[in-house]
């Protein structure tokens, strides 16, 4: 179902003390995410991001405020009880794809499942429909080190999505790639998008930008929905 609104954080926030100093990592943001969008969120380094990304991953638990996932008060959880919402509810996908070397892509997508239940008839068939989705099915009996970033990407994509979570939080997924294969993994997210799922992207790279629904500027801590893209720094 598209536009429903599936993460929500209201007016949280995120502070570290080191040694005598206290960071603002983000200061109090609202705001929500819908399904059926992509949303990128950009900025300069150490402004923010991934601090708003893990918030929302249900990583990290907020220093104030609420995070909610699909109507459940994430800041309210044990880390048991994250670590469940976690698998259900959102995939995750990283700049260095972390891949696992000794696994094949279909080993490697089928963590997710195994990790809900080892045992399960038809994880195999799962991941294979997962690996097809993003094209590739006929790699899928190959280790990591033979495929390219690109491929690796796509594989770590498809490890997100095949457990079917609503949402799916990306922190810089095309940092590692050359200029192609950004192209065909921004597609695959953007595709995600369009058939139903909230796809959260965090990029220093403004280039992604022609794949945003919306851009959210995190810059100093600061967290602001932008209007227009003419508003954006350049
Ligand atoms: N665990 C931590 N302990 C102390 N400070 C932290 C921690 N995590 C993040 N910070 C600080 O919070 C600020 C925001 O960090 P964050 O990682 O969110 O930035 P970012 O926008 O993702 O940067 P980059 O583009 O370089 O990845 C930085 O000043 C960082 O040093
Ligand atoms: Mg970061």
């Amino acid at each position: 179902m598209k536009n429903r609104t599936i993460a929500e954080v209201m007016q949280v926030y995120k502070t570290y003390q080191t040694g005598d100093t206290l960071i603002t990592a983000l200061h109090s943001t609202s705001l929500q995410f819908k399904t059926g969008e992509l949303t990128l969120i950009l900025g300069p380094s150490g402004s923010g991001k991934t601090t708003l990304l893990s918030l929302l991953g249900c990583v990290i638990y907020p220093t104030g405020g609420d995070v909610f996932i699909d109507g459940q008060q994430a800041n309210l959880l044990s880390a048991n009880e994250l670590s469940v919402l976690r698998l259900g509810k959102i995939g995750f996908v990283f700049q260095g794809f972390n891949l696992i070397a000794p696994l094949n892509a279909l080993e490697n997508v089928m963590i997710p499942l195994q990790l809900r239940n080892n045992k399960a008839a038809g994880n195999k068939q799962k991941a294979e429909a997962a690996l097809e989705l993003v094209g590739m099915k006929d790699r899928m009996k190959n280790l990591p080190k033979m495929l390219s970033g690109g491929q690796q990407q796509r594989v770590a994509i498809a490890r997100a999505l095949v457990t079917d979570p609503p949402i799916i939080l990306c922190d810089e997924p095309t940092a590692a790639l050359d200029p192609k294969s950004v192209g065909v993994v921004m597609e695959e997210l953007k595709t995600l998008a369009i058939n139903g799922k909230s796809v959260i992207v965090v990029t220093h790279d403004m280039r992604l930008k022609q794949y945003a629904d919306r851009i959210i500027y995190v810059d100093n801590g600061l967290a602001a929905e932008v209007e227009h893209l003419s508003l954006l720094p350049h």
